[in-house]
């Protein structure tokens, strides 16, 4: 393990560096671990001026029955950001994931629509106030899978066709005007033939909605990045960052996180490869000023997703985020905080 340095965890913390240029930083968490940690839970309240519910606003989680909403961790949640002074954001109202057990059976082409619209406006309605953004639709895209026209084959598709997009965002708006309301999705990074496919189908995505009038408001760019990935290329990026902007949206990135599996072992190596993903992509994507906000999946290493869905071969525990599994700040964070005291301000909104 690293020597811990002060000077490094005397310096000023993440939410407030963005601050200073009108950006948003925040991490996405659950409730199970804010009340079970409360040292983790001090570390997001120190570093956040944001929290994005992790899992505990997903169907699965509020979802208990066809029937209940069940609020319990999401207000939990709320109530943490709240007294803490972070503005909270919703994931997310329409996946083909982490939907609840019964939803196979209960869900049909004739009750679709209604179980759509009565679960966005109960929900988003719940929150209405209290949300600086929702992920409305997350993973629509899917230009070179099964999709048809470039949509994922989704349940909501199989159902609806494309016009659950647009039914979920107006039902969203409706219940709370106040919320930026956000296409989440992913693989919109680099400089493959799977990435540009996607950036093509989002692009032509948020062009229709916008010429429909639908309520879309952002764009956000997940940003699960790979060290291992070569393929990077700031000016393709920037491009298709801009062609977002000109169509008058913000850009949100949404569950920035650097996947070290393919990396070294050894420590310091391994962190400072991630440390550099951060700048080289954050440089970059900071650039274009309807970017508004950074937020990473996860704050420390203790808990991160990818220990589960992308583990190292050699067992080695993987090390994703700004602060260690001991809360410590890291190479990583030292990047975004770079980063951010590099960033062109923005107006504050
Ligand atoms: O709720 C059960 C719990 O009762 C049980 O004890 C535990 C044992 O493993 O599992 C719990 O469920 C897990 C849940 O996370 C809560 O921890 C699920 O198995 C697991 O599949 C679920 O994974 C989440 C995943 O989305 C699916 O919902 C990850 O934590 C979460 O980080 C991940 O986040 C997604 C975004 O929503 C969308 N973009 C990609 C991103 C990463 O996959």
């Amino acid at each position: 393990m690293a020597m811990v340095n002060p000077t490094l965890e005397a310096a000023l913390p993440l939410g407030d560096r963005a601050d200073v240029k009108g950006l948003l930083y925040g991490a996405a968490t659950t409730a199970r671990k804010i009340q079970q940690d409360s040292a983790f839970a001090a570390a997001v309240a120190r570093e956040c001026n944001l929290l994005v519910a992790e899992n505990d606003l997903k169907w699965r989680a509020l979802r208990p029955t066809p029937e209940q909403f069940d609020f319990t961790r999401g207000d939990a949640l709320a109530a943490f950001a709240q007294a803490h002074n972070l503005q909270f954001r919703g994931h997310t109202c329409v996946w083909h994931n982490a939907l609840p057990d019964w939803f196979e059976q209960v869900v049909t082409h004739q009750n679709a629509e209604q179980f759509l619209t009565d679960h966005i406006r109960t929900v988003v309605g719940h929150y209405a106030g209290k949300m600086h953004s929702w992920d409305v639709v997350n993973e629509a895209i899917d230009p070179v899978g099964e999709g048809i026209d470039g949509l994922r084959d989704t349940p909501w598709h199989r159902f609806l066709g494309a016009d659950y997009i647009d039914i979920a965002f107006h039902t969203a708006a409706a219940a709370d005007p106040n919320a930026l309301l956000v296409l989440n999705d992913y693989d919109l990074d680099y400089a493959i033939p799977r990435d540009a496919a996607k950036r093509e189908a989002i692009l032509r995505l948020l062009q229709e909605l916008v010429a429909r009038g639908v309520p879309v408001h952002a764009l956000g760019m997940q940003a699960h990045l790979r060290a291992s990935e070569p393929n990077f290329d700031p000016m393709i990026l920037r491009d298709f960052l801009r062609q977002v902007a000109d169509l008058g949206l913000k850009i949100l990135i949404t569950e920035l996180d650097v996947v070290d599996q393919d990396l070294p072992r050894a420590l310091h190596t391994r962190d400072l490869a991630v440390a550099n993903v951060y700048q080289t992509y954050l440089d970059t994507v900071l650039q274009q000023p309807a970017v508004i906000a950074v937020l990473t999946w996860g704050l420390s290493d203790r808990y991160t997703w990818l220990a589960g869905f992308r583990p190292r071969s050699d067992g080695a525990a993987p090390r994703p985020l700004p602060l260690d599994a001991l809360l410590y700040r890291k190479p990583a964070w030292s990047a975004i905080a770079s980063a951010f005291d590099q960033a062109p301000s923005r107006p504050h909104l």
